[in-house]
C-alpha cells in the first residue's frame, strides 16, 4: 500500500506535461500511471495541475544587515511563507562576517534553522572576507561537505570584494567544482553618484534608483564575466534587471563562457517609479539592483522567453516598513542611502510568473516549471533527486488550481514582515496544496503541520552540462 497517491492531475515537468496519478512511499515517488492501487491518503487533483515543488535558489533569511538592522523573517516565517508559495526547497544565504570563519558562520545559519523549517533548506555562502586560510583550507572543505555555490559582491562597502579577490574565489571555484554567484554593480561609481544626490539634497527614496543606474549594472556584469573567463570557471549573474546587462550576458555565451542568468518578479513587474512614493512610501520597493522602466520589463521577459535567464528567483530579502526595524526611518536617518536594501517575495515569486508569464501566454507550463524548480536543481547539484517529477525523486510537489484567482494582499500571506510590494495585484493560478517528503502539509490552502518537517540538504557539485 502506498502512503499517498495524487490522483486524476495534470503533471508537468520541464519537458513534458501529462495526465497520470503520482504514487508515494517512504517520502519518495515510486509510481507514475493509473489505475495504481491503494493508498493511506489520497489528494483528488482533478483540474488541476502537479508540479514539483518550487525551488527558490537566492533567498535572505536571518541575515544581518549593516546598522545592526533585521530582517523581518527567521527561518520559521521565511520558509513558511515559502511553503504556501509553492516551494518545497529554499536556498538561504550564508553570511560570512569579515573577521569571522565560514564554519562558525555556518554553525550560526545552522543553530538558527535546525527544527525551524516548513522547508527543505541548502545554504550558500557569502565571501565577504576571502583570507588565505579561508581560500585555502575552509573552502574546499566546506565544498566537499556539500556547500557547492558561494556568492560574491561587487558593491556595499561591508561586502564587495576587489577584483582580485574575485579572482583568488574564482580559483577555487575552478579547483573544487563550485559555482561562483556574482551581485553586479560597480560601488564607486555607486558612490560618486550618491555623494552627488546627497549634496544636492536628494534625500528620498527615488534617488535609490537613480544612484545605481543600469550602466553601473552593464559595467560590472562584463567585468564579472570577464573574471570568470580569466579564471575558466562558470557563474551565475544573479538578479539581472536590463536588457545591456542581458545583452553582455548573450555575448559571453558567444564567446564560449558558461553562465547562467537570473532575473526576479521585481525586474518584471516593478519601475524606478514605485520609489517615487509619498511619504517614504518608495522606501518598501528599495532593492539592488533597482526596478528600472516598462522597456526594461519587456527586456527582461524576452531574457525569460529566450533563454538568457535560466533562473526566475525571489531573492526575497525582507524588511519591515514601520517600527524600529524598518525601512521608512532608517535608524533615524532621512537619506535613500540608509533604507536597508531588498524586498519581501519569496510566496509571490511563482504566482506572479504563472499569472503573468503562463496565463498570459508568455511561456509555457513545461519552461515555467524549468525556471522555477527544475533549473535550481540542475544548476546547484539537487537534480534528480529534487526538482522533477520523477520515479525515486523526493515526494515534494505542488498542486495548482490555475484557474484559482487571488489578489495579493500581505494580510494573506505568511512572512514575517508588514507589507508586501505586490499589493493590489490581480493574479490567477495559485497552489492550493503542498507535498513535502511525501507528506501532505498544505491542504486546501491549510497548513497542517508544525515546523521542522524541512530540513537541511548537502547538495552535490553543479553538473551545467544538464542545463543545455
Ligand atoms: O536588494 C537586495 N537585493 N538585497 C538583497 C541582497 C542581495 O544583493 O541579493
Ligand atoms: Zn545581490
Ligand atoms: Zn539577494
Amino acid at each position: 500500500m502506498f502512503d499517498l497517491i495524487v490522483r486524476n492531475g495534470t503533471v508537468a515537468t520541464a519537458a513534458d506535461v501529462f495526465s497520470s496519478d503520482v504514487a508515494i512511499k517512504d517520502g519518495r515517488i515510486v509510481q507514475l500511471g493509473h489505475d495504481l492501487g491503494e493508498a493511506r491518503e489520497v489528494l483528488d487533483a482533478t483540474g488541476k495541475l502537479v508540479l514539483p515543488g518550487g525551488i527558490d535558489s537566492h533567498v535572505h533569511i536571518a541575515q544581518p544587515s549593516g546598522d545592526g538592522i533585521v530582517m523581518a523573517d527567521d527561518f520559521e516565517s521565511g520558509t513558511r511563507s515559502a511553503l504556501f508559495g509553492g516551494n518545497t526547497t529554499v536556498m538561504p544565504f550564508c553570511l560570512q562576517q569579515k573577521g569571522q570563519s565560514l564554519r562558525a558562520a555556518l554553525d550560526g545559519y545552522h543553530a538558527l534553522a535546525e527544527g525551524n523549517c516548513y522547508t527543505d533548506v541548502s545554504f550558500h555562502l557569502i565571501l565577504s572576507d576571502p583570507t588565505p586560510s579561508v581560500l585555502g583550507q575552509e573552502l574546499p572543505a566546506l565544498v566537499e561537505e556539500g556547500y557547492t555555490s558561494f556568492k560574491v559582491f561587487m558593491t556595499y562597502e561591508d561586502l564587495r570584494l576587489q577584483d582580485s579577490e574575485i579572482l583568488k574565489v574564482m580559483a577555487v571555484a575552478q579547483q573544487t567544482g563550485a559555482l561562483v554567484m556574482v551581485h553586479c554593480e560597480n560601488e564607486d561609481a555607486i558612490r560618486f553618484l550618491v555623494d552627488a544626490h546627497e549634496a544636492a539634497a536628494a534625500f528620498g527614496p527615488v534617488s535609490h534608483a537613480t544612484t545605481r543606474p543600469a550602466a553601473v549594472e552593464r559595467e560590472a556584469t562584463h567585468r564579472a564575466l570577464t573574471l570568470a573567463e580569466i579564471a575558466r570557471v562558470p557563474v551565475v549573474i544573479v538578479h539581472v534587471s536590463n536588457g545591456a546587462a542581458i545583452e553582455e550576458i548573450a555575448r559571453a555565451r558567444s564567446r564560449g563562457l558558461s553562465v547562467i542568468g537570473e532575473t526576479c518578479p521585481q525586474y518584471l513587474t516593478l519601475t524606478a517609479d514605485d520609489l517615487d512614493g509619498m511619504d517614504w512610501e518608495g522606501a518598501k520597493f528599495v532593492c539592488s539592483p533597482p526596478p528600472r522602466d516598462q522597456a526594461e520589463q519587456q527586456n527582461c521577459w524576452r531574457g525569460l522567453e529566450l533563454g538568457t535567464f535560466e533562473l526566475f528567483s525571489s531573492d526575497h530579502c525582507p524588511f519591515r516598513y514601520d517600527g524600529p526595524q524598518g525601512k521608512r526611518n532608517p535608524r533615524g536617518r532621512k537619506s535613500f542611502r540608509h533604507i536597508p536594501n531588498g524586498i519581501p517575495g519569496v510566496e509571490t515569486r511563482m504566482p506572479i510568473l504563472f499569472s503573468e508569464g503562463v496565463v498570459g501566454g508568455r511561456i509555457s507550463l513545461s519552461r515555467f516549471v524549468a525556471l522555477t524548480s527544475t533549473n535550481h536543481a540542475k544548476a546547484y547539484g539537487l537534480y534528480p533527486q529534487k526538482g522533477t517529477v520523477a520515479i525515486g525523486a523526493d515526494a515534494d510537489l505542488a498542486i495548482w488550481d490555475p484557474r484559482l484567482t487571488r489578489t495579493i494582499r500581505h494580510a494573506d500571506l505568511h512572512d514575517g514582515g508588514d507589507y508586501s510590494p505586490y499589493e493590489g495585484r490581480a493574479i490567477t493560478g495559485w497552489p492550493t496544496d503542498v507535498v513535502l517528503g511525501g507528506q501532505w502539509v498544505i491542504r486546501d490552502e491549510e497548513l497542517r503541520v508544525s515546523k521542522g518537517l524541512g530540513t537541511y540538504r548537502a547538495r552535490q557539485k553543479s553538473n551545467l552540462s544538464l542545463l543545455r
